[in-house]
């Protein structure tokens, strides 16, 4: 997704903010610039690197104190130098860069061609910044700031814009509609950002800005008011995150970091929250809304991509312990099709980024209609996390790797919670079947650890044999199943090789057709309850002279035996497994994807966090 920073202060501009797009790279993009004022507008920008950015500016020795920069994620224009942000005015006295898409961005061209304006990009960014111009220097006596209201009030669409102008050398002026901006405050300088990375070295104090807001922000004050002209008073909010955070630790990639972490985010999300010894668990931020969730007629999850998996991970669990209906919805699908849901229902969307615009859209679809709305999130401030009802946050650390890992076990971790807790209260487990669950889930981080410690190696020397497997196969029952298709998402976005996951008996059923002694068939055997089925599967794809790669509980002699790679993991409870099962299918697309020379944390055509439609 697009990556906004800004400055305004006694610093290098053009250092903070090229450090800040360094920051942002991990949202992935395929362009990046900059916009300096210093007595005159300086704009650097083009397609490539951030890196390759930071070489002209040095050429070109562009010092200033002000100004704004942007990496692109392209959605009208294709990646080239002249669509790359900033986009200027005609007059090169107003720069703009822009996140979000504008739907109505061809009339408003059309309208101001007729006028005699001219456009360079094929941007709908671009028209901001002329539209812009025009209402301010044919509008008598407007002020930039009133030009600026009457500018976004014709826009239709999604937009965090930040601005600067010639006639205001002193000012960067920030708005926002459905695409995340904060504000950092530091010691006589202001940082502007589309997420907390690039500002979190300097100050840990932000403002986050709502939809239709603007701020007008000097490098000591800021001013914030809605698009109508209304003052308003924001919280400043403490940055949870430090600036190891965001480092690789020593780390090749930030996605191998993150799955090392997992013992720890596992731990993390738990922490203060479970109590092995009682057998209790307090879920704080669901107290108030406990009765409506125990008294739920069902429970409708709608969420895009990994969140989408650990959903369906949390429909079984939810409907094994707790007895409690649940339905599972992309997101996308949901908002789209005049769902039937209302007052008395539960909506409950999982993000870790909590700026998904299909799963926020279908937040406020829901709430509309009445239901009461609850998130999982690992972004604190987040626009979905603002937005629901209640909800809990993961707690897992900001995720940096566009494809997902600690995120995903974090988010499973918190739907087991909910469901024993709600379990619980609904009488369908007892205390002490719930306190042996809490504690066994307490065991996890070890567990996960284990796996990281024993199985990297065995897994690296697998992934050398398939790095070139043209496709993959992920087979899994019941609580695996999701994994199937985690896995396969997990392989697909970053080594590019086509993979399916697919419930094991779905086999029989037509992908059986595409097994021969080409075909890697990864199968995840370790749901006790299905495990019979799953050797039958096996033996199904072994007839076939399929290749079998298992992840397998390390008593599941039977499986071993006729799989050509096994990586044995600790048992836990089948509804716990996925937490266990998932971590070497996550090393095992990193090291395929490594093998092949991929991009791990920047995968092509992909972004961190789906902001646009
Ligand atoms: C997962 O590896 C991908 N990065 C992607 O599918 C992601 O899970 C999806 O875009 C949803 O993102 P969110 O959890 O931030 O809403």
């Amino acid at each position: 997704m697009c990556g906004i920073v800004g400055y305004i202060g006694e610093k290098d501009a053009s250092q903070v903010l090229v450090k800040g797009l360094k920051r942002l790279e991990y949202r992935g993009y395929d362009s990046a610039g900059v916009a300096l004022m210093n007595g005159k507008m300086m704009i650097e920008k083009g397609k490539g690197k951030v890196s390759n950015l930071e070489k002209k500016i040095d050429t070109k020795k562009l010092i200033a104190k002000i100004g704004i920069g942007h990496t692109r994620w392209a959605t009208h224009g294709e990646p080239n130098d002249i669509n790359s942000h900033p986009h200027v005015s005609e007059s090169g006295n107003i720069a703009v860069v822009h996140n979000g898409i504008i739907e109505n961005y061809n009339s408003l061209k059309k309208k101001l061609e007729l006028r005699g304006r001219t456009f360079k990009s094929a941007t709908d960014t671009e028209i901001i910044a002329q539209l812009l111009e025009e209402i301010y220097t044919t509008t008598k006596g407007i002020t930039f700031e009133q030009a600026i209201q009457l500018t976004l009030k014709q826009i239709v669409g999604t937009y965090g814009i930040a601005v600067v102008s010639l006639d205001q050398q002193d000012k960067v002026y920030v708005a926002r509609k459905g695409s995340p901006l904060l504000l950092g405050i530091g010691d006589n300088e202001m940082f502007i950002a589309s997420d907390a990375s690039p500002i979190v070295e300097y100050t840990n104090k932000v403002i986050y800005l709502d939809d239709g807001e603007m701020a007008v922000v000097t490098k000591d004050s800021y001013k914030v008011k809605t698009i109508e002209d209304v003052e308003l008073t924001k919280e400043i909010h403490e940055l949870e995150m430090g600036l190891e955070a965001i480092e690789k630790a020593g780390y090749p990639h930030f996605m191998l970091k993150e799955i090392f972490e997992q013992p720890r985010s596992i731990g993390d999300c738990m922490r203060g929250r479970i109590n092995p010894e009682e057998g209790t668990i307090q879920l704080g931020g669901l107290r108030d809304v406990m009765d409506e969730l125990v008294n739920a007629k069902r429970i409708v999850i709608a969420a895009c991509g990994t969140s989408w998996h650990s959903a369906l991970v949390g429909e079984y669990i939810f409907e094994y312990l707790a007895r409690t209906p649940v339905e599972v919805e992309y997101a996308s699908e949901f908002r789209y099709r005049d769902p039937l849901i209302g007052k008395g229902d539960v909506l409950l969307v999982i993000s870790q980024s909590g700026e998904t615009a299909d799963t926020l859209a279908a937040l406020r679809e829901a709430k509309e209609r009445g239901a009461l709305v609850l998130g999982i999130c690992n972004v604190v401030g987040s626009t979905i996390s603002r937005e629901t009802d209640a909800g809990v946050f993961t707690h897992a650390g900001p995720e940096i790797g566009v494809a997902s890992t600690k995120a995903f076990t974090a988010q499973v971790v918190v739907l087991i919670m909910m469901a024993i807790k709600i379990a619980m209260e609904k009488g369908e487990i007892t205390k002490k079947k719930a306190k042996k669950l809490i504690q066994e889930l307490d065991s996890i981080p070890e567990k996960v650890d284990q796996i990281l410690q024993e199985c990297d190696e065995p897994i690296q020397k697998i992934a050398k044999m398939f790095t070139y497997a043209p496709n993959f196969l992920y087979l899994g029952r019941s609580y695996n199943f999701p994994v199937a298709l985690e896995g396969a998402l997990k392989l697909k976005e970053i080594s590019y090789i086509h993979a399916e996951g697919y419930p094991a008996a779905e086999m029989k059923h037509g992908p059986i057709a595409l097994i021969d002694e080409m075909m890697p068939v990864v199968v995840i055997a370790a749901t006790k309850h299905t495990n019979d089925k799953t050797i039958s599967n096996i033996e199904e794809v072994k007839a076939r002279k399929g290749r079998i790669l298992s992840v397998m509980n390390d008593d599941n002699k039977d499986v071993k035996e006729l799989s050509e790679f096994s990586i044995q993991i600790p048992t836990t409870k089948d509804y716990f497994s996925p937490l266990l099962t998932v971590i070497p299918l996550q090393l095992l697309s990193y090291y395929i994807a490594v093998n092949r020379g991929c991009n791990v944390d920047q995968p092509r055509n992909l972004a961190k966090s789906v902001t646009v439609e």
